[in-house]
C-alpha cells in the first residue's frame, strides 16, 4: 500500500520552533521514524511539505490513483483551509488528521478544524508519535 504524508506551513522548523509545544525533534528526524515503521509495516510512502496552500492542495489532487491513504497534518491550514477541505472531499482518498499537538487544548482559534468533516479521523498530541500512529492507522484502514 502507498501513503502519502503532507505536511503544511512551519513544519520545516520543527526542532526549533516553539520546542515547548512541538518538541525537539525535526521533521526530518520523524521521516526516517516513520520511513522504519512503514518498512516494517510493508507500506511505501511519500513524505512531504510545503509552507504553500496552493501546492499542498495540488498534491492532494495529484494523488488520486497513486495513493491509497493521505496523512495531513495541515498545521495553520486546518484551522482556515476550505480549498484543502475541499480537495480532500474531491479525491476521495481515505485521509487522516494528525497534529503534534493536542489542537483542542490549546487557543480557542485551534479547536475549530475545517478538515476534521472530511477526514476519516484525527490523531493529536503524541508529539512525533502522532505521525507512526498515523502509519498503523492508515495501514488497518486498508486492511478494512
Ligand atoms: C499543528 C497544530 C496547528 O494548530 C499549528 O498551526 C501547527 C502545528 C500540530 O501539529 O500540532 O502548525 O498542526
Amino acid at each position: 500500500m502507498k501513503i502519502l504524508f503532507l505536511n503544511g506551513p512551519n513544519l520545516n522548523l520543527l526542532g526549533q520552533r516553539e520546542p515547548e509545544v512541538y518538541g525537539r525533534t525535526t521533521l526530518a528526524d520523524i521521516e526516517v521514524g516513520v520511513r522504519k515503521r512503514a518498512e516494517q509495516r510493508a507500506a511505501e510512502v511519500d513524505f512531504r511539505q510545503s509552507n504553500h496552500e496552493g501546492e499542498l492542495v495540488t498534491w492532494v489532487q495529484e494523488a488520486k490513483g497513486k495513493f491509497d491513504v493521505i496523512v495531513l497534518n495541515a498545521a495553520a491550514f486546518t484551522h482556515t483551509s476550505i480549498a484543502l477541505r475541499d480537495a480532500i472531499a474531491a479525491v476521495g482518498i481515505p485521509t487522516i488528521e494528525i497534529h503534534l499537538s493536542n489542537i483542542s487544548a490549546r487557543e480557542s482559534f485551534r479547536h475549530k478544524s475545517m478538515i476534521a468533516p472530511v477526514c476519516l479521523g484525527q490523531i493529536a498530541g503524541f508529539g512525533a508519535n502522532s505521525y507512526i500512529l498515523a502509519l498503523d492507522a492508515a495501514v488497518s484502514v486498508n486492511g478494512k
